[in-house]
């Protein structure tokens, strides 16, 4: 079984890849860029699937994610990629500097769609909550600032294998494939 995945970020082929590689699915990474709507991540996924499997001509999925901070009233969001690279971590830690409360969820939605059909999306969440500084030299972009629920580490500090055990992206690329399976069965062979 294979699914073509369009990214640009080669730390989610990577997830992916070794996520993937348990349920029997090879990764096809493909690196074509496509409009991000504005909205939430759903909307996102979705547009953004829809358009990539009509361009392409065949089946692919798409993943957008964000860090959600709750004191902020679940900020960056959907802006979190505009925000990673204006205000980066340490902003984000500014905005934190008198913060008790520092709850936060990393969440995932992957869009899937063919060039025929209407576009469909599986989303994983990880709670967990933002450190006081910068931990870690695994992963990417928010990961040093993040300890998931019932670790003393940050995602910064787990390698890969760790991470992609619990992560948002685990949670929804695991409800795809299960689902996807079946879809296969029934479409592809
Ligand atoms: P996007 O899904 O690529 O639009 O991600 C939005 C922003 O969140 C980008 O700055 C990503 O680098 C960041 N991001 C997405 N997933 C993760 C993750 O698993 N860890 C840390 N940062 C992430």
């Amino acid at each position: 079984m294979k699914i073509t995945f369009i990214t640009s970020n080669q730390h989610k082929v990577k997830e992916a890849t070794g996520i993937f590689h348990k349920f029997g699915i090879t990764v096809e990474h493909v690196d074509l860029g496509y409009p991000e709507i504005q909205g939430d991540l759903r909307d996102v996924a979705r547009y953004g699937a829809q358009h990539a499997a009509r361009r392409l001509e065949t089946p692919i999925i798409v993943e957008d994610a964000g860090l959600f901070i709750k004191t902020l009233k679940w900020f960056p969001g959907s802006y979190s990629s505009y925000i990673q690279e204006t205000l980066g971590n340490q902003g984000i830690l500014k905005l934190m500097s008198d913060v008790n409360d520092r709850y936060a969820e990393f969440r995932s939605v992957i869009g899937f769609c063919t060039p025929k059909t209407e576009p469909k999306i599986f989303l994983g969440t990880v709670k967990g909550h933002i450190s006081y500084e910068e931990k870690g030299e695994y992963g990417f972009a928010y990961d040093p600032l993040f300890y998931p629920e019932g670790y003393d580490k940050t995602f910064g500090e787990l390698k890969r294998d760790e991470k992609n055990k619990f992560s948002h992206r685990r949670m929804s690329l695991e409800k795809f494939a299960l689902w996807y399976h079946d879809w296969f069965k029934d479409n592809m062979r």
